[in-house]
C-alpha cells in the first residue's frame, strides 16, 4: 500500500454554531407564534440522547448525540435536556448528576460551571432540577407551558421522541408547534454549518481517493472500508461516519443497501469487477455521502465506460440544472432520460425514450431518488414539510423530498444505474415493457453490478456548489489509480452561501 498523508487537519469548530441555532429557531418560533397571536412565553424543551448498552450486557455503544439536540446544543456528552426560554431567549442545560464511581471509571466528574462555559448557555442545573427550575423562571400566568418537539421523520417513518421527565403533568403541552419549525431550520444550512460540511466532504474525498490508489485485484472489500475508515480518523479526526460504508464490488454493485451485517463488504476483488464505494465520514455532527465508481484494475472496458458515461452525464446534467425555484422532481426526471439515452445509444434499451420515461422504465434501472438533503444527519429531514406530496410511481416514490431548490440547502446528487435481477425479469416479462430491453445485450451485463456517482451540492444564490471534490472523469480516474496526483489545488474548508460558487 503506497504511504498516505493529508492535506488537512482537523477543523477547529465554535460553540457560535449552535448558539446561532437556537437563535435561529427561536426567532422562527416567536414569529409563528405572533403570527397566530399566542403569547411570548413558555419552553421549548428537548431530551438528548442516551447511551445504550448491546442487548442484556454492560457492553456500552459508542454514544452519538440525538440530532436535534446536537443542532440545537453541540453537547457530545449522554443523559442531557435543554431548554430556551421563550420569553427572554435564555438557554439551560440539564446535566445528569452523576455517581462518583463514574470519576473512578469514566473520568472526572465536571461540575455545571464546566458545561456553561464549554457549551455557551445562560444555566446549568441538574436534569432532577428541570421542574422545579423551569416552574421558577415561567413568566407567564397559570401553568407554565412546554413546547416538546413531536413530529414525523417522513425517510424512517419514526416519530421524534418527546422530552419526559419527573414533574411534566405540572406543565401545559404544545406536541405540534415545535417539530415541524425546527426541521425547517435544519434544511436551510447556516456558514457555519457549510464549513463542516465542507471539512467532512474534504477528509472524505481525499480518503476516496485514497481507497482508489490502493485498491487492488485480490484484497477483501473490507479492506477498501478500512483504508477509508482509517484515513478520515487518522488524518481527520472523524470517528463516526454518516453511514455504514457500501464497499460493493462486481454483482454486489447491483445490491443497493450492501455492507449490512448480512453482507459484510468480504467478496474479493477480482480483475473487471467495478467497485461502487458509498462511504461518508461525519465531524462534529455534520455528515457527507459520497460515492465513488471505478474499475478495480484501473482500466474501463468499453461496457464499464457506457454505464459510467451515463451516470456520469446524467450526474453532470442535473448539476448544471440545479438553482434556485428548480424541482427536484423534475431533476431526478432529468436524470433518468439522460441515463435512458444513453443506454439507448448503447443498444441496451430500444424505443422511444419518452414512452419508456411514461412506462417508468428509468426506476428499473434507477429504483432508488435522485439524491436527499445532507446535514446533521445523512438523510436529513424535511423533506417533505413543504411542497408537493411524495409521489406514488416507481422511481419518483423513492425521492426524500420533492421539493423545490432554496439556496443554502445542502442535497446529494447520486444518479446510478443498476442490472438488478429482481427488477430486469418482471419487466422482460411484461408485454407492455418488454419491447423497451434489448434482451440479448442486457445478458452480457449479468453479473455487472451497478455504477453510482454520488456528490454534495450546497444550493447558491444562482446555481449550485460540488462540495466533493473526487475524479470523475474516466480520464481522471484511470490517471489518479495510475499514480497522478489529486487534487490539482486545495480545496476551501469555508463557502459562503451567495458568493455564486
Ligand atoms: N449513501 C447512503 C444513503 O444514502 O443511504
Amino acid at each position: 500500500m503506497a504511504p498516505s498523508s493529508s492535506s488537512l487537519s482537523p477543523l477547529k469548530v465554535t460553540m457560535d454554531l449552535h448558539l446561532h441555532n437556537r437563535q435561529k429557531l427561536l426567532s422562527s418560533l416567536r414569529q409563528h407564534l405572533s403570527l397566530s397571536s399566542r403569547p411570548l412565553h413558555g419552553f421549548l424543551l428537548f431530551e438528548g440522547g442516551e447511551e445504550q448498552t448491546r442487548y442484556d450486557t454492560d457492553h456500552g455503544e459508542l454514544f452519538r448525540q440525538e440530532s436535534n439536540f446536537a443542532y440545537l446544543f453541540g453537547v457530545k456528552e449522554p443523559g442531557f435536556y435543554g431548554a430556551i426560554d421563550v420569553a427572554t431567549g435564555d438557554s439551560i442545560l440539564f446535566a445528569p448528576r452523576l455517581p462518583d464511581e463514574y470519576a473512578v471509571w469514566c473520568g472526572e466528574i465536571n461540575p455545571p460551571s464546566f458545561f456553561k462555559e464549554h457549551y455557551k448557555v445562560s444555566t446549568v442545573c441538574y436534569t432532577d432540577e428541570i421542574a422545579t427550575v423551569l416552574q421558577q423562571r415561567y413568566q407567564g400566568s397559570g401553568k407554565p407551558f412546554l413546547f416538546l418537539l413531536h413530529g414525523l421523520n417522513t425517510d424512517s417513518d419514526n416519530f421524534s421522541k418527546p422530552a419526559e421527565f419527573q414533574g411534566i403533568d405540572e406543565f401545559d403541552k404544545d406536541l405540534t408547534t415545535l417539530h415541524p419549525i425546527l426541521t425547517e431550520c435544519r434544511v436551510i444550512k447556516s456558514e457555519l454549518e457549510i464549513a463542516i460540511i465542507q471539512y467532512a466532504n474534504d477528509i472524505s474525498s481525499e480518503a476516496h481517493i485514497e481507497v482508489m490508489r490502493n485498491a487492488k485485484v485480490g484484497m477483501k472489500e473490507y479492506q477498501l472500508e478500512s483504508m477509508f475508515l482509517h484515513h478520515t480518523y487518522f488524518y481527520g479526526g472523524c470517528r463516526h461516519c454518516s453511514y455504514t460504508c457500501i464497499c460493493a464490488t462486481g454483482n454486489n454493485g447491483a445490491v443497493l443497501h450492501y455492507g449490512h451485517a448480512a453482507a459484510p463488504n468480504d467478496k474479493t476483488l477480482e480483475d473487471g469487477d467495478m467497485a461502487l464505494l458509498d462511504m461518508g465520514a461525519e465531524y462534529h455532527f455534520y455528515g457527507s455521502d459520497i460515492t465513488c465508481s471505478f474499475p478495480i484494475n484501473g482500466k474501463f472496458t468499453s461496457d464499464q465506460l457506457l454505464i459510467y458515461s451515463a451516470v456520469l452525464d446524467a450526474h453532470d446534467a442535473v448539476i448544471s440544472a440545479m438553482k434556485p425555484g428548480v424541482s427536484w422532481v423534475d431533476m431526478h426526471m432529468l436524470a433518468e432520460k439522460v441515463i435512458l439515452e444513453s443506454l439507448k445509444r448503447g443498444h441496451i434499451v430500444v424505443g422511444n425514450v419518452d414512452d419508456m420515461m411514461a412506462a417508468r422504465l428509468g426506476a428499473v434501472f434507477m429504483p432508488h431518488g435522485l439524491g436527499h438533503f445532507l446535514g446533521l444527519d445523512t438523510h436529513d429531514p424535511g423533506g417533505y414539510l413543504k411542497g408537493p406530496e411524495r409521489r406514488k410511481e416507481p422511481g419518483l416514490k423513492s425521492l426524500r423530498t420533492a421539493r423545490e431548490l432554496q439556496e443554502g440547502m445542502v442535497i446529494t446528487v447520486e444518479p446510478g444505474c443498476y442490472f438488478i435481477d429482481a427488477l430486469l425479469l418482471p419487466v422482460m416479462k411484461s408485454p407492455e415493457t418488454s419491447k423497451f430491453l434489448n434482451q440479448e445485450v442486457i445478458k452480457r451485463f449479468n453479473g455487472f453490478g451497478g455504477v453510482r456517482i454520488e456528490s454534495d451540492l450546497l444550493v447558491t444564490a444562482s446555481g449550485c456548489y460540488n462540495m466533493t471534490k473526487c475524479p470523475r472523469e474516466i480520464q481522471e480516474i484511470e490517471a489518479v489509480m495510475a499514480g497522478a496526483q489529486w487534487p490539482a489545488k486545495k480545496s476551501s474548508t469555508h463557502v459562503g452561501i451567495g458568493n455564486g460558487l
